[in-house]
């Protein structure tokens, strides 16, 4: 039996675009993330988030159904084009929306924890010079981000600024993955560092406005890098993919600078840093309160002199989630005895964590997922392992609280703890929310 601290927070996790629908409501304009759905072969089958678990009319089933399961944290992110659907123009109705959400939770004794961007971008700051490449972006985050501590700053307790800024900027910008859909490095790069420079901005407007009983961090998508043998090549070629992965994130927002290595790598590739200007890096590493990590899977980096970053990934010996990645619990011991290390002695939340099963209602109407309860065991194990060995691990949310729009994977990929009937919006607890319940009514785990 692994016990877990009474404080710990036992949280679920979903975003915006995934699970409201409601696209052209209360005045939202559309995202980038309509424009890139809409688009011909960018999603599985041509998915969108018009309707999604249609969140933005059933949220008070939906914090119902997380009273049920009894967590105690809802991580949801706000939708900035219902907040500023055009350059400048605030929309209280938009904001209205998140009040009625977090008044629902409140009365349930629900923490409710905020991600200010998780991807959504107006469509109208794409509009003006691809949206994170215009150093602009900047000042609309921080106006963005000033006008929800106004709105709902001291209700709530966490504030993250970003969702994964590698996803937001390489997935994005570079590799072409996710909304827009851009595929030039140099971009993706401006983008990352738009992104972070963002962040500090953001977190500077929180630290003016003397939030009380509130904290604001920020959120990383950390994936352990493992070199495939002793070889020094594929030593090397494992630490560019760390480079690329971990410290191009962690180090300007923990250290104050970008890596060394990857910048003599980078401008090989994207020539000079112009974008980077005096007094940035001391905004990106301005103290922040707490760290979020979302983890799901390592990467075993093998060298490929022909590639970008000299380094090619090879497939693990562990099995695999419907993702195709790799299960690997130690893994997340190892970056979490790695942050503390060598980045921060902050408190960490796990801000997401979880897999993507072949789910399905037999029968007796219920969802089996135990390969989903063997995930989420096993990585709170590891969890476990690092705060008894004095860890500054505060609470973890799973990924997610339902089934919802998996991004360029659309309604495919199923990552939820509850399961949505796409057709009737039916939701029906799957076992392993049933499990989720027992631990945190016990804050316990059983082996
Ligand atoms: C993360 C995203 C989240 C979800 C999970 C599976 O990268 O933050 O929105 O898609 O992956």
């Amino acid at each position: 039996m692994i016990k877990f601290p009474k404080d710990f927070v036992w949280g679920v996790a979903t975003s915006s675009y995934q699970i409201e629908g409601a696209v052209n409501e209360d005045g939202r304009t559309p995202s980038i993330w309509d424009t890139f759905s809409k688009t011909e072969g960018k999603t599985y089958q041509g998915h969108t988030g018009d309707v999604a678990c249609d969140h933005y009319h059933r949220y008070k089933e939906d914090v119902e159904i997380m009273k049920e399961i009894g967590v105690k944290a809802y991580r949801f992110s706000i939708a900035w084009p219902r907040i500023f659907p055009e350059e400048g123009k605030y929309n209280s109705k938009g904001i209205d929306f998140y009040k009625r959400l977090v008044d629902e939770l409140l009365k349930k004794d629900i923490m409710p924890v905020v991600t200010i961007y998780h991807w959504d971008l107006p469509q109208w700051a794409y509009e003006k010079g691809g949206g994170w490449l215009n150093r602009d972006s900047v000042k609309w985050f921080a106006e963005y981000a000033t006008k929800l501590y106004e709105e709902l700053g001291d209700v709530i307790p966490l504030w993250i600024t970003h969702n994964e800024p590698w996803c937001a900027s390489i997935l994005s910008y570079g590799i072409g993955e996710h909304a827009p859909g851009h595929k030039d490095y140099r971009e993706a790069l401006i983008a990352a560092h738009h992104i972070l420079l963002s962040h500090g901005e953001a977190v500077k407007a929180f630290r003016e406005m003397n939030i009380k009983g509130s904290e604001v961090g920020i959120t990383l998508n950390l994936t352990p890098v493992y070199p495939a043998s002793e070889k020094e090549e594929d030593k090397l070629a494992a630490q560019y993919a760390d480079g690329f992965s971990n410290r191009w994130f962690l180090d300007p927002i923990f250290k104050g600078n970008y890596p060394q290595d990857m910048m003599e790598l980078y401008s090989k590739i994207i020539g000079e840093f112009d974008f980077i200007k005096e007094g940035d890096l001391e905004t990106i590493s301005v103290p922040i309160d707490f760290l979020g990590v979302n983890y799901y899977t390592r990467n075993i980096i093998k060298y490929n002199e022909n590639s970008m970053l000299k380094a090619e990934n090879v497939p693990g010996p562990g099995k695999r989630t419907e993702m195709g990645w790799e299960i690997s619990p130690e893994s997340l011991h190892d970056i979490l005895k790695r942050l503390d290390r060598e980045y921060t002695k902050l408190p960490i939340y796990i801000t997401e964590n979880g897999a993507a099963c072949k789910d399905e209602v037999t029968e007796d109407g219920r969802v089996h997922d135990y390969e989903r309860i063997e995930y989420i065991k096993e990585h709170l194990k590891a969890a476990a392992k690092f705060i008894e060995e004095g860890g500054n691990l505060k609470g973890y949310f799973v990924w997610s609280l339902m089934d919802n729009f998996e991004w360029a994977h659309g309604y495919s990929k199923r990552f939820g703890i509850v399961y949505v009937d796409y057709k009737t919006q039916k939701r029906i607890l799957k076992d392993s929310a049933l499990w989720y319940k027992g631990v945190i009514q016990r804050s316990v785990i059983e082996e």
